[in-house]
């Protein structure tokens, strides 16, 4: 019995989803975030050459509205690492550049017949509004304030991956929650798999509300990663700001930037986390960015290559094997 418990954990089955679509991580039941997590656990340890191309065929669009580097390049590194035909749709030069509306532009990538868009907008619920039209799979890669729900897993993983189990840790979220579609994906995941979380945010960019999620609240990051496992760093994000949310850069850093004396407060072994792109100096310290001990920074996007291939992988079995 042990040995098939082993053999189960080593080889985890493909992610079961119940859905064709990866929206929100808000929904999703405990066994399918886990089933996500350790497929792609498996996938991380694997050379590249021991992986396998079943995804040939499967056309992978890549939409995105909006900037990104890590979550852009690790969908198509890892559709290409299990051999899908991945396509990168610039919007600079597309034609919403000319007037086209989201719609249009949905159905006209849907005639090509796309397997899965991986869709990255400005306005939250723009992902759902595609799945409600197309034909095809959508993955959110990231919705306005909303969800940024393969962030979130692959920052679970990293943490597994570091610390064990993620039930009964002390997770610290700290920056611009207002703002971040990746403060609400973490939120629900952690507190789905048992963490206790902490938000900590100046009062102008925290949340009314937010303590229905099942978090404590905090205005003061001194109070609010006392004692914690994790402390997840989010950037300010000017861009969804109306200017008036934020003292000064250096004012911010003073009372909610991270450096070695305040870390100091929470546990002796705790690591640092931030999605990124992060700005050294105003949320956290550069040295404590590039220290290998403490931070996990450089893990999360390497993790973030693995979780998107689960995320594939099942949805493609979800089509296909069902
Ligand atoms: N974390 C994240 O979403 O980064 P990108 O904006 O570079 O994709």
């Amino acid at each position: 019995m042990d040995k098939i418990k082993k053999l189960i954990k080593s080889h985890p089955p493909i992610a079961q989803l119940s859905s064709n679509h990866l929206l929100a991580i808000e929904g999703m039941n405990k066994n399918e975030i886990l089933s996500l997590i350790e497929r792609a656990d498996y996938f991380a340890d694997l050379e590249t050459s021991q992986i396998k191309k079943f995804l040939e065929g499967y056309v992978v669009l890549n939409v995105f509205f909006e900037n990104s580097t890590r979550t852009r390049v690790s969908f198509e590194v890892a559709g290409k690492r299990l051999g899908a035909d991945v396509i990168n749709i610039s919007v600079n030069t597309s034609s919403i550049k000319k007037g086209e509306s989201l719609l249009d532009t949905a159905n006209t990538l849907s005639a090509m017949k796309p397997d899965l868009l991986i869709v990255r907008h400005p306005e939250s619920g723009a992902p759902k509004l595609f799945s409600e039209y197309l034909d095809c799979s959508i993955v959110n890669a990231g919705d306005g304030r909303h969800e940024h729900p393969t962030q979130a897993l692959l920052d679970a993983l990293t943490i597994r991956r570091k610390l064990g189990e993620i039930e009964g840790l002390k997770i610290s979220i700290c920056g611009d929650i207002a703002n971040s579609r990746v403060a609400r994906s973490n939120i629900h995941l952690l507190t789905t798999l048992g963490a206790q979380v902490k938000c900590v945010a100046p009062p102008t960019l925290m949340p009314k509300n937010l303590m229905s999620l099942g978090v404590e609240c905090f205005d003061n990051l001194k109070e609010g990663i006392k004692d914690c496992n994790v402390i997840m760093l989010l950037r300010l994000q000017n861009e969804r700001m109306s200017g008036t949310e934020t003292p000064s850069q250096r004012e911010y850093f003073h009372y909610y930037g991270l450096d070695k004396k305040k870390l100091d407060l929470a546990n002796n072994k705790a690591v640092i986390m931030h999605p990124g792109p992060m700005n050294r100096g105003v949320e956290i310290a550069s040295s404590l960015a590039d220290d290998t001990q403490r931070s996990l920074i450089k893990t999360q996007v390497e993790m973030g290559v693995a979780i998107r291939m689960a995320t594939l992988e099942a949805l493609h079995n979800k089509k296909y094997n069902k």
